[in-house]
């Protein structure tokens, strides 16, 4: 399955403040697109409001043409996303974090030990299966948050400055495993500052204040 993910005249206020300002958007399977600009013009909010974490004051978000409904475990489960800040288990192994976005799946020990071995492996960080994330790098932290992401072959990979951490080595191997989503079909998504990142993303949606900038 893969997924076709539309944001049609999406507003979304924050204290007080319109952080998206009827923004609209269309995500075809297959294609990388990149969500640029400077801090606090609204990146992590679209990012939010595309994966249904947050509903929009106004505008519809679809997924294959089906508004996002929260809490629906289904529509959940075609999503892949990485958070700024991650969002990881931190007394649990880097492997056991991936591990668990598998048995929300339905998969579970070994072949969820072996899938996610190989995310990690395909992250280049194979070495740091056992380790308790709290022990972790930053940067190592970072692909274990897109080894989860990605282990489970979403439909949509929604990533928040994906590369923000990491050197760039490191970073080759994160956009390569983001390219590799996208070939299978995957909608991907990612907010970045850095335009080495967007450069290899299909097109860049660039914007400011919540409005799209030229
Ligand atoms: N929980 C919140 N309460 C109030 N305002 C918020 C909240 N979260 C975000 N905002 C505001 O929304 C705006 C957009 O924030 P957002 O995090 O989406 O920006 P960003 O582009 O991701 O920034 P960065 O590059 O620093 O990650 C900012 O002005 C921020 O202050
Ligand atoms: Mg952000």
């Amino acid at each position: 399955m893969t997924g076709r993910l539309v944001a049609d005249a999406v507003a979304y206020r924050r204290g007080g403040r319109t952080v998206l300002d009827g923004l609209s958007v269309s995500v075809a399977p297959g294609e990388m697109l990149a969500v640029v600009g400077p801090s606090g013009s609204g990146k992590s909010s679209l990012l939010a409001v595309l994966g249904g974490l947050e509903p929009p004051d106004s505008g519809t978000v679809l997924l294959d043409g089906a508004p996002l409904r929260a809490g629906d475990p289904a529509q959940r489960r075609r999503f892949g996303l990485v958070l700024q800040g991650y969002g990881l288990l931190t007394l649990l192994t880097a492997a056991e974090n991936v591990e668990i976005a598998l048995q929300a799946r339905g998969v579970f020990g070994q072949e969820a030990r072996l899938l996610a071995g190989d995310a990690l492996a395909e992250l280049g960080i194979a070495e740091v299966g056992g380790k308790l994330v709290e022990k972790l790098s930053g940067g190592q932290q970072q692909r274990v948050a897109i080894a989860r992401a990605l282990v489970t072959s979403p439909d949509v990979v929604l990533a928040d400055e994906p590369t923000a951490e990491l050197d760039h080595g490191a970073q080759d191997v994160v956009i390569e495993a983001l390219h590799e989503a996208a070939e299978r079909g995957a909608a991907v998504v990612v907010a970045t500052h850095d335009p080495a990142v967007a450069a290899e993303c299909d097109r860049a949606l660039r914007f400011h204040e919540g409005r799209l900038a030229g």
